[in-house]
């Protein structure tokens, strides 16, 4: 059975395999590499932290929230310093120009909030605004979607997936209100 300490193990392979990567000089372009590596990896992540919420995995689910963010700030970090070594003028440039980085901003500044709020004694006060993650899953996707231009059969599972959990949470909340 999945317990918190296999869980950790299996969320740092993505970071071992970029280490991997590296030491086997495998990568062709560095930025479009790590790009696409934490980019992803976060995504799937944040669906993940929120089908643990919907199926009541709760023991895992503040793991899964806090990689994701990890993941998202190494992916806002590429493009910080990577792609425009730390050039704050062209950075605010290039987020005001490109509608797909500041959705993309707006859903990193969100899942700093979501991460600072998940430790125990803040979460009780501020769990409310982890409704926020479904907002934060709708920005990401359409950045994601919007960076690449097209939608590929890729995103076709991610999209049943968002549809499959809006649908499931709203089942739950029809529910409690009965
Ligand atoms: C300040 C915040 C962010 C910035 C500046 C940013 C920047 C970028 C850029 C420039 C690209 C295009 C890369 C390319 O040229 O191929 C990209 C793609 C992407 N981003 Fe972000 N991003 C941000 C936040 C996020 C967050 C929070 C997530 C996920 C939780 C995310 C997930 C993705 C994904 C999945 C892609 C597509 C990667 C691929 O397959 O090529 N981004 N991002």
């Amino acid at each position: 059975m999945l317990n918190k300490k296999t869980l950790f193990v299996i969320l740092t392979l993505p970071l071992v395999y970029i280490i991997y990567s590296f030491l086997n000089d495998d990568v062709v372009d560095i930025t479009d590499f790590l790009y696409e590596i934490t980019g992803n990896t976060a995504i799937f992540m944040l669906f993940a932290t929120t089908l643990a919420s919907v199926v009541k995995k709760v023991k895992f689910r503040k793991m899964l929230g806090l990689f994701t963010f990890f993941y998202a700030f190494l992916h806002f970090l590429v493009f910080a310093f990577l792609d425009f070594q730390f050039d704050i003028e062209e950075i605010l440039k290039e987020t005001t120009d490109k509608p797909f980085i500041y959705l993309g901003s707006i859903s990193l500044i969100m899942l700093t909030i979501l991460a600072i709020t998940s430790f125990k004694s803040l979460f009780k006060r501020f769990s409310k605004i982890h409704k926020l993650i479904y907002v934060v899953i709708f920005l990401t996707f359409t950045h994601s979607i919007m960076s690449e231009k097209t939608i590929s059969l890729e995103d076709l599972p991610f999209i049943l997936f968002f549809i499959i959990l809006v649908s499931l949470k709203i089942r739950q909340y029809k529910k409690i209100t009965r």
